[in-house]
Protein backbone atom coordinates (compact mmCIF):
# COMPACT_ATOMS: atom_id res chain seq x y z
CA UNK A 1 0.00 0.00 0.00
CA UNK A 2 1.24 3.45 -0.88
CA UNK A 3 0.27 6.83 0.76
CA UNK A 4 1.22 10.40 -0.17
CA UNK A 5 2.59 12.23 2.79
CA UNK A 6 -0.90 14.58 2.29
CA UNK A 7 -3.16 11.56 2.80
CA UNK A 8 -0.70 10.41 5.69
CA UNK A 9 -1.16 13.67 7.36
CA UNK A 10 -5.01 14.04 6.93
CA UNK A 11 -5.68 10.67 7.74
CA UNK A 12 -4.01 11.06 11.12
CA UNK A 13 -5.26 14.60 11.74
CA UNK A 14 -8.41 12.61 11.43
CA UNK A 15 -7.44 9.42 13.73
CA UNK A 16 -6.35 12.16 16.58
CA UNK A 17 -9.94 13.59 16.37
CA UNK A 18 -11.74 10.50 16.61
CA UNK A 19 -9.95 9.15 19.56
CA UNK A 20 -10.12 12.73 20.79
CA UNK A 21 -6.04 12.85 21.19
CA UNK A 22 -4.30 16.11 22.51
CA UNK A 23 -1.55 16.54 19.58
CA UNK A 24 -0.82 18.84 17.00
CA UNK A 25 -0.71 19.54 13.52
CA UNK A 26 2.87 19.85 14.07
CA UNK A 27 3.95 17.01 15.46
CA UNK A 28 2.15 14.83 13.13
CA UNK A 29 4.26 16.71 10.49
CA UNK A 30 7.45 16.45 12.67
CA UNK A 31 6.63 12.72 12.39
CA UNK A 32 6.39 13.13 8.67
CA UNK A 33 9.66 14.94 8.42
CA UNK A 34 11.57 12.23 10.55
CA UNK A 35 10.10 9.34 8.21
CA UNK A 36 11.26 10.95 4.72
CA UNK A 37 14.65 12.52 6.95
CA UNK A 38 13.42 16.11 5.61
CA UNK A 39 15.48 18.53 7.15
CA UNK A 40 12.82 21.15 7.64
CA UNK A 41 9.62 22.40 7.04
CA UNK A 42 9.52 23.48 3.84
CA UNK A 43 10.91 20.30 2.64
CA UNK A 44 7.83 18.50 4.04
CA UNK A 45 5.67 21.48 1.83
CA UNK A 46 7.57 21.33 -1.24
CA UNK A 47 7.11 17.44 -1.11
CA UNK A 48 3.93 17.21 0.40
CA UNK A 49 1.85 14.81 -2.63
CA UNK A 50 5.16 12.65 -2.59
CA UNK A 51 4.89 9.04 -1.16
CA UNK A 52 5.04 8.82 2.13
CA UNK A 53 9.40 7.02 2.78
CA UNK A 54 7.91 4.07 4.81
CA UNK A 55 4.67 3.38 6.20
CA UNK A 56 5.52 0.70 8.46
CA UNK A 57 7.85 3.54 9.93
CA UNK A 58 5.40 5.88 10.44
CA UNK A 59 3.03 3.69 11.62
CA UNK A 60 5.30 2.73 14.69
CA UNK A 61 5.85 6.57 15.59
CA UNK A 62 2.56 7.05 15.17
CA UNK A 63 1.39 4.69 17.76
CA UNK A 64 4.14 6.19 20.17
CA UNK A 65 2.82 9.69 20.02
CA UNK A 66 -1.09 8.17 20.27
CA UNK A 67 0.39 6.44 23.33
CA UNK A 68 1.15 9.66 25.17
CA UNK A 69 4.94 9.47 23.81
CA UNK A 70 6.58 12.81 23.73
CA UNK A 71 7.57 14.34 20.63
CA UNK A 72 11.46 15.13 21.61
CA UNK A 73 12.04 11.43 22.60
CA UNK A 74 9.87 10.12 19.23
CA UNK A 75 12.54 12.21 17.03
CA UNK A 76 15.26 12.01 19.31
CA UNK A 77 15.79 15.85 19.49
CA UNK A 78 15.25 18.75 21.40
CA UNK A 79 15.88 22.19 20.41
CA UNK A 80 17.88 23.87 23.42
CA UNK A 81 18.93 27.78 22.04
CA UNK A 82 20.31 27.44 19.34
CA UNK A 83 21.77 23.47 19.90
CA UNK A 84 20.12 20.45 18.54
CA UNK A 85 20.11 18.05 21.59
CA UNK A 86 19.82 14.34 21.46
CA UNK A 87 17.26 12.83 23.69
CA UNK A 88 15.52 9.78 25.07
CA UNK A 89 13.48 8.43 27.89
CA UNK A 90 17.21 7.86 29.41
CA UNK A 91 17.17 12.18 30.17
CA UNK A 92 14.71 15.01 31.25
CA UNK A 93 13.94 16.81 28.04
CA UNK A 94 15.40 20.18 28.24
CA UNK A 95 12.86 23.00 29.68
CA UNK A 96 12.50 26.80 28.27
CA UNK A 97 13.36 27.61 31.90
CA UNK A 98 16.46 26.11 31.33
CA UNK A 99 17.10 27.82 28.22
CA UNK A 100 16.43 31.07 30.33
CA UNK A 101 19.14 29.91 33.16
CA UNK A 102 21.63 29.41 30.72
CA UNK A 103 21.03 32.73 28.61
CA UNK A 104 20.50 34.45 31.78
CA UNK A 105 24.00 33.06 33.26
CA UNK A 106 25.95 33.61 29.76
CA UNK A 107 24.91 37.64 30.28
CA UNK A 108 26.31 38.17 33.57
CA UNK A 109 29.66 36.39 33.02
CA UNK A 110 29.79 38.80 29.93
CA UNK A 111 27.99 42.08 31.65
CA UNK A 112 30.09 41.65 34.90
CA UNK A 113 33.02 40.03 33.12
CA UNK A 114 33.14 37.13 35.88
CA UNK A 115 36.17 34.94 35.81
CA UNK A 116 34.93 31.71 33.71
CA UNK A 117 38.05 29.65 33.68
CA UNK A 118 36.15 26.51 34.69
CA UNK A 119 32.64 26.06 34.75
CA UNK A 120 30.81 23.29 36.39
CA UNK A 121 27.21 21.94 35.83
CA UNK A 122 26.08 18.91 38.72
CA UNK A 123 22.95 17.22 37.57
CA UNK A 124 23.96 17.53 33.74
CA UNK A 125 21.55 14.89 32.11
CA UNK A 126 21.41 15.27 28.27
CA UNK A 127 24.07 17.85 29.13
CA UNK A 128 22.71 20.21 27.69
CA UNK A 129 23.58 22.97 30.15
CA UNK A 130 27.73 22.25 29.88
CA UNK A 131 27.00 21.77 26.05
CA UNK A 132 26.03 25.21 25.81
CA UNK A 133 28.29 26.87 28.27
CA UNK A 134 31.47 25.13 26.05
CA UNK A 135 29.87 26.62 23.22
CA UNK A 136 29.82 30.30 24.91
CA UNK A 137 32.73 29.89 26.08
CA UNK A 138 35.22 27.73 24.34
CA UNK A 139 38.14 28.42 26.10
CA UNK A 140 36.92 27.66 29.84
CA UNK A 141 36.96 23.87 31.11
CA UNK A 142 33.79 22.65 31.45
CA UNK A 143 33.08 19.60 33.64
CA UNK A 144 29.42 18.04 34.27
CA UNK A 145 28.41 15.40 36.41
CA UNK A 146 25.32 13.00 36.81
CA UNK A 147 24.88 9.80 39.38
CA UNK A 148 23.21 8.07 36.41
CA UNK A 149 25.35 6.23 34.08
CA UNK A 150 22.48 6.12 31.48
CA UNK A 151 22.41 9.65 31.46
CA UNK A 152 26.26 10.49 31.48
CA UNK A 153 25.94 8.03 27.94
CA UNK A 154 23.82 10.57 26.52
CA UNK A 155 25.68 13.40 27.70
CA UNK A 156 28.57 11.88 26.11
CA UNK A 157 27.05 11.43 22.89
CA UNK A 158 25.63 14.83 22.82
CA UNK A 159 29.58 16.00 23.05
CA UNK A 160 31.07 13.75 20.58
CA UNK A 161 28.02 15.10 18.05
CA UNK A 162 28.31 18.40 18.91
CA UNK A 163 32.55 18.22 19.07
CA UNK A 164 32.37 20.09 22.40
CA UNK A 165 34.92 18.75 24.80
CA UNK A 166 33.04 18.39 28.57
CA UNK A 167 34.72 16.27 31.23
CA UNK A 168 31.87 13.75 32.38
CA UNK A 169 31.80 12.59 36.05
CA UNK A 170 29.73 9.86 37.32
CA UNK A 171 28.72 10.60 41.11
CA UNK A 172 26.38 11.65 43.63
CA UNK A 173 25.60 15.47 43.90
CA UNK A 174 29.21 17.49 44.54
CA UNK A 175 31.19 14.73 45.04
CA UNK A 176 32.86 13.64 41.87
CA UNK A 177 33.98 17.17 41.73
CA UNK A 178 35.32 17.39 45.61
CA UNK A 179 37.08 13.66 44.95
CA UNK A 180 38.79 15.65 41.61
CA UNK A 181 39.65 18.54 43.93
CA UNK A 182 38.47 20.33 40.57
CA UNK A 183 37.72 24.47 41.67
CA UNK A 184 35.27 26.49 39.52
CA UNK A 185 34.81 30.14 39.04
CA UNK A 186 31.25 29.36 37.73
CA UNK A 187 29.08 26.19 39.31
CA UNK A 188 25.52 25.93 37.39
CA UNK A 189 22.84 23.45 37.95
CA UNK A 190 19.58 22.33 37.51
CA UNK A 191 18.89 19.44 40.09
CA UNK A 192 16.15 17.51 40.85
CA UNK A 193 13.98 20.09 43.05
CA UNK A 194 10.10 18.75 43.28
CA UNK A 195 8.85 17.66 46.31
CA UNK A 196 5.42 17.52 45.81
CA UNK A 197 4.54 14.64 43.19
CA UNK A 198 1.19 16.36 42.75
CA UNK A 199 3.24 18.86 40.63
CA UNK A 200 4.56 16.58 38.44
CA UNK A 201 2.16 16.23 34.74
CA UNK A 202 1.02 12.47 34.09
CA UNK A 203 2.68 12.76 30.92
CA UNK A 204 6.02 13.37 32.63
CA UNK A 205 5.99 10.77 35.80
CA UNK A 206 4.63 8.38 32.80
CA UNK A 207 7.36 9.06 30.30
CA UNK A 208 10.26 10.98 32.11
CA UNK A 209 12.85 9.76 34.46
CA UNK A 210 11.57 10.58 37.84
CA UNK A 211 14.86 10.59 39.64
CA UNK A 212 15.64 13.94 37.18
CA UNK A 213 12.71 15.71 38.92
CA UNK A 214 11.86 14.24 42.14
CA UNK A 215 13.49 15.23 45.39
CA UNK A 216 12.16 13.64 48.38
CA UNK A 217 13.44 16.94 50.33
CA UNK A 218 13.60 19.66 47.46
CA UNK A 219 16.23 21.76 48.54
CA UNK A 220 18.60 18.82 49.47
CA UNK A 221 20.92 19.38 46.09
CA UNK A 222 21.13 23.25 47.24
CA UNK A 223 22.00 22.26 50.95
CA UNK A 224 24.93 19.58 49.51
CA UNK A 225 26.56 22.21 47.13
CA UNK A 226 25.86 25.48 50.01
CA UNK A 227 28.00 22.91 52.87
CA UNK A 228 30.69 21.61 50.61
CA UNK A 229 31.23 24.78 48.41
CA UNK A 230 34.99 25.56 49.71
CA UNK A 231 36.05 22.32 48.64
CA UNK A 232 35.18 22.85 44.50
CA UNK A 233 34.79 26.32 44.69
CA UNK A 234 37.80 28.83 43.72
CA UNK A 235 37.24 32.49 46.51
CA UNK A 236 35.84 34.28 43.46
CA UNK A 237 32.73 32.65 42.07
CA UNK A 238 29.50 32.72 40.41
CA UNK A 239 26.75 29.78 41.08
CA UNK A 240 23.09 29.92 39.02
CA UNK A 241 20.66 27.16 39.80
CA UNK A 242 16.92 26.57 38.23
CA UNK A 243 15.15 26.21 41.62
CA UNK A 244 11.10 25.27 42.14
CA UNK A 245 8.43 28.25 42.19
CA UNK A 246 8.25 27.84 45.70
CA UNK A 247 11.40 27.77 47.04
CA UNK A 248 12.74 31.23 47.59
CA UNK A 249 12.34 31.62 51.44
CA UNK A 250 13.42 28.12 52.12
CA UNK A 251 16.44 28.86 49.99
CA UNK A 252 17.15 32.06 51.49
CA UNK A 253 17.31 30.49 55.02
CA UNK A 254 20.13 28.25 53.60
CA UNK A 255 21.89 30.86 51.59
CA UNK A 256 22.36 32.92 55.05
CA UNK A 257 22.89 29.91 57.13
CA UNK A 258 25.79 28.34 54.70
CA UNK A 259 27.56 31.92 53.34
CA UNK A 260 27.91 34.48 55.94
CA UNK A 261 29.19 37.62 55.37
CA UNK A 262 29.81 39.30 51.70
CA UNK A 263 28.08 37.74 48.93
CA UNK A 264 25.51 38.91 46.56
CA UNK A 265 22.30 36.77 46.01
CA UNK A 266 19.38 37.21 44.07
CA UNK A 267 16.31 35.45 43.34
CA UNK A 268 15.19 35.78 39.88
CA UNK A 269 11.61 35.26 37.82
CA UNK A 270 11.14 33.38 34.64
CA UNK A 271 9.22 34.70 31.45
CA UNK A 272 6.18 33.25 33.29
CA UNK A 273 6.95 35.28 36.43
CA UNK A 274 7.31 32.49 38.72
CA UNK A 275 10.53 32.57 40.80
CA UNK A 276 13.04 30.27 39.08
CA UNK A 277 16.63 31.16 39.52
CA UNK A 278 18.85 31.65 42.35
CA UNK A 279 22.00 33.52 41.73
CA UNK A 280 25.05 33.68 44.26
CA UNK A 281 28.22 35.77 43.82
CA UNK A 282 30.64 35.51 45.89
CA UNK A 283 33.92 37.50 45.64
CA UNK A 284 33.31 40.57 43.48
CA UNK A 285 32.64 44.23 44.04
CA UNK A 286 28.76 43.83 44.36
CA UNK A 287 28.27 47.62 43.38
CA UNK A 288 29.11 46.37 39.74
CA UNK A 289 26.13 43.62 40.35
CA UNK A 290 23.53 45.74 40.96
C1 LIG B 1 16.35 18.07 36.45
S1 LIG B 1 17.43 16.90 35.66
C2 LIG B 1 18.48 18.05 34.83
C3 LIG B 1 19.04 17.55 33.55
C4 LIG B 1 19.68 18.68 32.71
N1 LIG B 1 20.73 19.36 33.44
C5 LIG B 1 18.63 19.67 32.27
O1 LIG B 1 18.63 20.79 32.79
O2 LIG B 1 17.79 19.34 31.42
C6 LIG B 1 18.35 16.32 37.04
C7 LIG B 1 19.47 15.30 36.77
O3 LIG B 1 19.99 14.95 38.07
C8 LIG B 1 20.43 13.62 38.05
N2 LIG B 1 20.50 13.14 39.44
C9 LIG B 1 19.50 12.63 40.22
N3 LIG B 1 19.97 12.34 41.45
C10 LIG B 1 21.29 12.69 41.45
C11 LIG B 1 22.31 12.65 42.44
N4 LIG B 1 22.07 12.19 43.67
N5 LIG B 1 23.54 13.10 42.11
C12 LIG B 1 23.81 13.58 40.87
N6 LIG B 1 22.88 13.63 39.89
C13 LIG B 1 21.63 13.21 40.18
C14 LIG B 1 19.41 12.90 37.18
O4 LIG B 1 19.98 11.72 36.66
C15 LIG B 1 19.10 13.97 36.13
O5 LIG B 1 19.87 13.76 34.97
Amino acid sequence: MELTNREAFFKTKEEVKNKNLEISDNEIFLLIEKVNNYQNYTNLVLNFDKNLANINYFNELKERLFNGEPIQYILNSAPFVDLDIYVDNRVLIPRVETEELVTKTRYFIEKLELEHKVIGDMCTGSGCIALFMKKSFTDSSVFASDISKDALEVANKNAKDLELDIIFLKGDKTKPFVNQNIKFDIFISNPPYVQNKNDIEEKVKKNEPMNAIYSEDGVAFYRDVFQNYKKFMNNKFMMAFEINYDQEHQLTELVEEYFPGDKKYMFLKDIYGLTRFLFILKGYKYDQVD
